[in-house]
């Protein structure tokens, strides 16, 4: 996307639209193009040219006098018929004026870049010594759409973070999966995913999306939040996780109200994901709510009971430029804990812990 003005042609394709979208908001001059007098994407786009259809005689003509008219520098194609037209048109009618790539193209490395991290997720595994039985590793397909699904939603869990995710989830027994700060649902896309495919249990996502609970007394994260449109947020959470429906709940929520329902009633009910039952016993734990000391002691505190043996516990940012808070709760939950977890190691900024057999519900 480096010229300055360019043409879409044709300009309806659904991924034309979100191409020309992105262009124009990384300030391009985009002009719509279509062979449909009646384009209903016409409203999409401020400038329109109708241009003949490529197999008509003027086409060319056209298309050369719309270039020099509308001082185009560059077309982009979603069609790969159009594409392949223009590609040998363009150099003999308009020679200065680019081809954006081959739309296959540029999907397929997207594609590629997937399944090479997969990829390298299985080529050298996380060796873990947990406590349990290990199930499989994901085979690479699946373990690629992991990784698709997981880049197409915004959020701060890198790939790192999923792989350690990966690993944990074959030393998983079963129960409930809870996450404590969902944001845009990145990490719940992933902990749904792997919890449908090992067979675990119901995932709960649990986040006020309010601006006023997202601030952690750091001033230089709490600005950047400060405008953070929580409301639009939390409806592309619920986007992201439609797929998921039967297998994933959330409440709009502080942690400690929905610790409160969670041991009384192990049922979350919403309009959109419906009525979701819950076992009370917690496999997965991912702490990843607000990141002050005293939020992330209140967190452990109100939830840990819940996690079984065998269960694990995801602190989030235990590693964290901005704040120690996550760092000094997860250790002094491990020194109290010392004896009775069963694995502990640190992945993507986050401590992983399994929480042994004697982590009786009223330690
Ligand atoms: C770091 S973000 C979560 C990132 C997310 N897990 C991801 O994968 O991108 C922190 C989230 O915690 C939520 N949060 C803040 N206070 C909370 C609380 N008391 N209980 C639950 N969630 C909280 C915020 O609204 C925010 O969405």
């Amino acid at each position: 996307m480096g010229s300055h003005s360019v043409l879409v042609f044709p300009a309806g394709m659904p991924s034309a639209l979100t191409w020309a979208r992105h262009a124009s908001e990384s300030g391009m001059r985009v002009v719509g193009a279509s062979s449909l007098t009646n384009d209903p994407a016409r409203p999409k786009y401020s400038e329109w040219i109708v241009l003949p259809w490529i197999g008509d005689v003027d086409f060319a003509d056209a298309l050369t006098c719309c270039v020099r008219e509308q001082n185009i520098d560059a077309v982009f194609s979603e069609h790969p018929v159009v594409w392949r037209t223009l590609r040998d048109l363009l150099p003999k009618t308009a020679r200065n004026v680019r081809l954006e790539p081959q739309p296959w193209q540029a999907e397929l490395s997207d594609y590629r870049g997937y399944r090479d991290i997969a990829a390298s997720f299985l080529r050298e595994p996380l060796q873990l010594a947990a406590a349990g039985c290990i199930e499989p590793a994901m085979p690479l397909p699946q373990l690629a759409a992991l990784v698709r699904v997981f880049q197409l939603v915004p959020g701060q869990c890198d790939h790192a973070k999923l792989e350690a995710l990966t690993a944990i989830f074959r030393w998983m027994p079963p129960g409930d999966i809870v996450e404590i700060g969902s944001l845009w649902g990145r990490s719940a896309v992933a902990l749904a995913f792997l919890s449908r495919h090992y067979n675990i249990g119901k995932l709960l996502c649990v986040d006020p999306w309010r601006t006023e609970e997202i601030h952690q007394g750091i001033p230089a994260v709490d600005v950047v939040f400060d405008h953070a449109p929580m409301d639009e947020i939390f409806e592309a959470f619920r986007m992201n996780l439609a797929p998921f429906q039967g297998l994933v709940n959330y409440s709009r929520t502080r942690s400690s109200d929905a610790a409160s329902l969670y041991s009384s009633a192990h049922c979350f009910t919403t309009e959109d994901f419906g009525r979701t039952g819950y076992t009370g016993e917690i496999a997965l734990l991912h702490i990843d709510g607000n990141h002050a000391i005293e939020a992330v002691r209140e967190d452990i505190a109100q939830w840990r009971h819940f996690v079984r043996a065998g269960g694990w516990i995801v602190f989030d940012d235990y590693c964290w430029p901005f704040g120690d808070g996550p760092r000094i709760a997860a250790d002094d939950f491990s020194l109290e804990f010392n004896r009775n977890l069963t694995a502990q190691f640190s992945a993507g900024g986050a401590l992983f812990v399994q929480v042994g057999s004697a982590h009786a519900r009223n330690s």
